[in-house]
């Protein structure tokens, strides 16, 4: 605490360089400094008190600051071990006019390089936000991403309805050392309060969820009528994952690849399990550099937009032997199990882009009788197999391209977080209009957001006439397509 501000970040002095770099950001953010301009006066986000839990990155303090200015109160954490910059950390506690000695920014709790623990214990400094008189109270809104946040409160929830939290036994090699070290936060937490957790979920008003991965954790627990609020699905905004998660992984994965190993792309043999939108971003990109691509799919209608896009489909296991490239993007788990990791090539590269890190078998590789690592530099290890042969394994199967990279570029960033800066208003405005389920941005936001981008890059729109519109059915202003139309 420093100035009467909690926070937990690497280093406050590189607080400068991330306040220069934010500036740079703001102008390739359009999309946020739209909305911050729109709401100048109005500030819907008045009252607001914000628990962030995504990616503390250069962008994300451009997000975080656009909150503060409709007026929202926020704390933050990243959702990723990794992912942190630390100097976008430390210039988002500084604020932009606070100094290191006198911060006035907003309390980030997020480092590069924290351990499961430490992961844990910012998740729950998240949720002590202050009130005028310095008394603790919790949030009224979430902002997630993988939703790690959200878990925290309905397993806290779950467990004070019964009054324990079940314990694990050491040997059995499901349970992951990730839930041991959740188990135990709530436990320590049931002991000192056994309602914490009940009355934090009944304050909150909304969550806004940022990916794939925790839309699929919200969609199961409003299916078995768990969910404790309402939520919006800003991931299935078609300006998020049709954007985001495919430009913007063409981006940042070449990008992790590059500063991680930066061995020559062109000519290798790049196999990408998932071919959804994460998929298409990575095959593009390998593809642009030259890789001969390999795509491996489950759903054949993706596995057809694979092959009519030129790459082989074929199955990891039969192809991985000839693959100097490995990358997951599924947001499914035990992807490249320890008998496909045995079948690689010698100093071959595997990484993955999926939200967890359970898509490659860590724990199993670790496990093998006579493995060996030897750490490279931050983020890349080699593993010596006891043959002799190795593996180099980018960001300890994390998310690489926020671990070995800086993440998606801001324009592209910019797009999906005008949707969550919508999102948070919508849901803290007009919570009461929502059930506890899970809904989406109405397509004519999303429009909105797209506009805002195409003028910015100088992409001059046609309008419709009034008789084109009506030929087409719909209106001049939009919506230009029906809802299930897909892009
Ligand atoms: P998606 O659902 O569009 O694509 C995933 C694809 O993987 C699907 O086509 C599915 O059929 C396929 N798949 C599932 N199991 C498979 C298996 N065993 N073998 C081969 N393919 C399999 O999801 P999206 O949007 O592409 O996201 C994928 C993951 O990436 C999620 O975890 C998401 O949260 C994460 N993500 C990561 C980003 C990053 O910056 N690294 C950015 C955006 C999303």
């Amino acid at each position: 605490e420093r100035n009467g501000l909690e926070f937990a970040v690497a280093d406050l002095g590189l607080a400068d360089f991330g306040r220069k770099e934010i500036r740079l950001a703001e102008h390739e953010m359009p999309g946020l400094m739209a909305l911050r301009r729109e709401y100048a006066e109005a500030r819907p986000l008045h009252g607001a008190r914000i628990a962030g839990s995504l990616h503390m990155t250069v962008q994300t303090a451009v997000l975080i600051e656009t909150l503060t200015a409709l007026g929202a109160d926020v704390r933050w954490v990243s959702c990723n071990i990794f992912s942190t910059q630390d100097h976008a950390a430390a210039a988002t506690v500084v604020g932009p006019t606070g100094t290191p000695e006198a911060p006035a920014g907003v309390p980030v709790f997020a480092w590069k390089g924290e351990t499961l623990e430490e992961y844990w214990w910012c998740t729950e400094q998240l949720f002590a936000f202050r009130d005028e008189n310095g008394a603790v109270v919790g949030p009224n809104m979430i902002l997630d991403d993988g939703g790690d946040a959200t878990l925290l409160v309905h397993k806290g929830v779950e467990f004070e309805k019964t009054g324990v939290v079940p314990t694990v036994d050491d040997e059995d090699l499901t349970v992951s050392d990730e839930y041991r070290i959740i188990l135990d936060t709530l436990r320590r937490s049931l002991a000192a309060d056994g309602q914490y957790w009940t009355r934090v979920a009944s304050d909150i008003r909304g969550v806004t969820e940022e990916t794939t991965t925790g839309v699929h954790r919200l969609y199961q627990l409003a299916e078995q009528e768990l969910l404790l609020f309402p939520a919006i699905n800003v991931n299935d905004s078609v300006t998020k994952s049709k954007f985001d998660n495919k430009y913007g992984i063409r981006h940042s994965l070449i990008d992790g690849l590059n500063r991680g190993t930066d061995v020559l792309i062109g000519g290798k043999v790049a196999v990408v399990a998932g071919y959804g939108d994460v998929g298409k971003g990575s095959a593009e990109a390998l593809a642009g550099q030259g890789a001969r691509v390999i795509v491996s799919e489950v759903d054949p209608i993706c596995a057809l937009q694979a092959l009519l896009e030129g790459y082989q489909v074929a199955r990891l296991e039969d192809v991985i032997g000839q693959a100097d490239i490995v990358i997951t993007t599924t947001g499914n788990k035990d992807i490249v199990t320890v008998d496909l990791m045995k079948k690689m090539k010698h100093q071959a590269i595997l990484g993955n882009v999926g939200h967890f890190d359970n898509e490659i078998d860590m724990a199993g590789l670790a496990r093998i009788p006579g493995i060996k690592k030897i750490n490279i530099k931050p983020q890349v290890d080699e593993w010596i197999f006891p043959d002799g042969r190795t593996m180099i394994v980018l960001s300890e199967g994390r998310l690489m391209n926020l671990g070995n990279a800086t993440g998606h570029p801001s324009f592209v960033m910019s797009n999906s977080f005008a949707n969550q800066t919508i999102a948070q208003i919508e849901l803290f405005t007009k919570h009461e209009e929502y059930e506890k389920d899970v809904y989406r941005l109405p397509k004519i936001l999303d429009e909105k957001v797209a506009r805002i981008h195409v003028q910015a890059l100088g992409g001059e729109l046609t309008k419709l006439s009034k008789d084109q519109a009506e030929y087409i059915g719909v209106d001049v202003e939009g919506p230009f397509k029906p809802e299930h139309y897909r892009y």
